[in-house]
């Protein structure tokens, strides 16, 4: 990976996913122009016929009215079903393990009262440090409903060594070391802080190993790295869908529950209407039969109007294809991290790991002086990142809508935020 400035202009030549930027919309800049967007870890930019399939809910809801639930082009009382067959195909699962539905939290706590089952002495949750603070809030509630104290419940798995992220070893000592006491082990795909990776495969293995359930938080992972459910095996998974999925703010979550536990039925589950079987459910009985699969943890009919945008996104990762994203995003994040360890080593280091099969887009930077600073000059001349207390400055550039010669800019920025500006190796000072 060359650090120079003439990389970027010869891999966006042949970029075969560089047409997709002109499906998005992305916000404008104080110059006027599209904003150097690296923030789709956290809301992703925006697709550009999502306005279509929003004003497609619009019009059949004023043309249709009620009858839109049975009617129309996508009748809203399955609007979610082929949604979620998509999410299925993308995380590696079966269509009938996946459930478009409610927010990611909201998810984590239907989950957490199947699958925190704990047992006299055996009740601590396994979870990564600098998980997303809903988890541990969700988890720490649900040890306290169960009588528990959070504090003696909640174990982390923590950097050891002084070090930003986790050595992998290290998660499955410590998996098996707390073997005996613990009942659930919930960590992230990819973590939303350090931008860690980790493998899924190894974590549930371990957890089996110790006869403890196994899920994740997959909020940074899906549309970002791939993700193989049905190899990794573990028993539910949540994320959302307005990350790399680009769904649009607050858009619903999802949830796979591992087919295995479909007709467990002493699995506590708490029920609603719209996870009642299909086939009766209009019929309004008083005793609930649950749906096929996954969907049988749906609680309230679907969110039709905040689910259409996802609807132009998904269409735009089939045609882009996981494979070939991947590869981009790994190119991206490369040549930053390579421009990063070249000229601004001295201002910048690196949070998140630098190998490759340990992150996905995202790279946490630490600014080694005045970071806040740092940040909100970025901010000025239009770079849209993040900033994480204490210390961090997230960028994500996201492939469906970002070329190498964006990263290009988007270093050159980092360089003058931090009192760095770049001279590329490529050209001459004064050029
Ligand atoms: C890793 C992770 N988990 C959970 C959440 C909470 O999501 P929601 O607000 O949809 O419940 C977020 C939100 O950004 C997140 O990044």
């Amino acid at each position: 990976m060359s650090p120079t400035r003439g990389f970027a202009v010869a891999a966006d030549a042949v970029d075969p996913l560089a047409h997709l930027k002109a499906r998005f919309n992305l916000p404008t800049g104080p110059d006027g122009l599209p904003a150097l967007y690296f923030a789709g870890h956290s809301l992703g930019a925006q697709p550009a016929d999502a306005s279509v399939e929003v004003g497609r809910v619009l019009d059949e809801w004023g043309h249709l009215g009620v009858k839109g639930y049975f009617s129309g082009t996508k009748p809203w009382v399955s609007y979610a079903d082929d949604l979620s067959a998509d999410l299925a195909s993308l995380v590696g699962a079966s269509a009938n393990e996946v459930v478009l539905m409610n927010t990611l939290t909201v998810n984590l706590h239907l989950m957490l009262v199947s699958f925190y089952r704990p047992r006299n002495d055996r009740f601590k949750i396994l979870i990564d440090e600098h998980a997303f603070p809903s988890d541990r809030y969700a988890i720490a509630s649900h040890a306290r409903f169960h009588g528990y104290d959070p504090r003696e419940a909640i174990v982390e798995i923590k950097a050891t060594g002084g070090e930003d992220t986790v050595k992998p070893e290290y998660v499955i000592e410590t998996i098996l070391s707390h073997g005996g006491q613990a009942c659930l082990v919930l960590m992230s795909g990819v973590n939303y802080y350090t931008g860690q990776r980790y493998a899924l495969s190894p974590v549930v293995r371990a957890a089996r190993e110790v006869d403890c359930l196994v899920g994740f938080d997959l909020a940074h992972a899906v549309g970002n790295v791939p993700v193989n459910l049905n190899a990794a095996d573990p028993d539910f998974a949540v994320w959302c869908t307005y990350k790399y999925l680009n769904g649009g703010p607050a858009s619903p979550g999802a949830a796979f529950v591992n087919r295995r536990h479909f007709n467990d039925e002493a699995m506590p589950r708490f029920d609603g209407w719209w996870g009642h079987d299909i086939g009766t459910r209009f019929k309004m009985p008083d005793w609930f039969e649950p749906a096929d699969g996954a969907k049988a943890w749906q609680l309230s009919n679907s969110p039709v109007l905040s689910s259409a945008p996802l609807r132009a996104s998904m269409k735009i990762f089939k045609e882009a294809d996981m494979h070939r994203v991947r590869r981009k995003s790994m190119a991206l994040t490369a040549y930053l991290e390579a421009i990063i360890a070249t000229y601004l080593s001295h201002r910048v280091d690196l949070i998140t790991p630098s190998d490759p099969e340990q992150r996905g887009a995202q790279l946490s930077l630490r600014i080694l002086s005045s970071a806040r600073d740092a940040f909100d000059a970025l901010t000025e001349v239009g770079v849209v990142a993040d900033w994480r207390e204490p210390d961090a400055i997230r960028v994500a550039p996201a492939p469906l809508y970002t070329s190498f010669d964006d990263v290009r800019r988007l270093a050159e920025a980092i360089g003058q935020a931090v009192g760095a500006p770049i001279t590329w190796k490529d050209e001459s000072p004064s050029t």
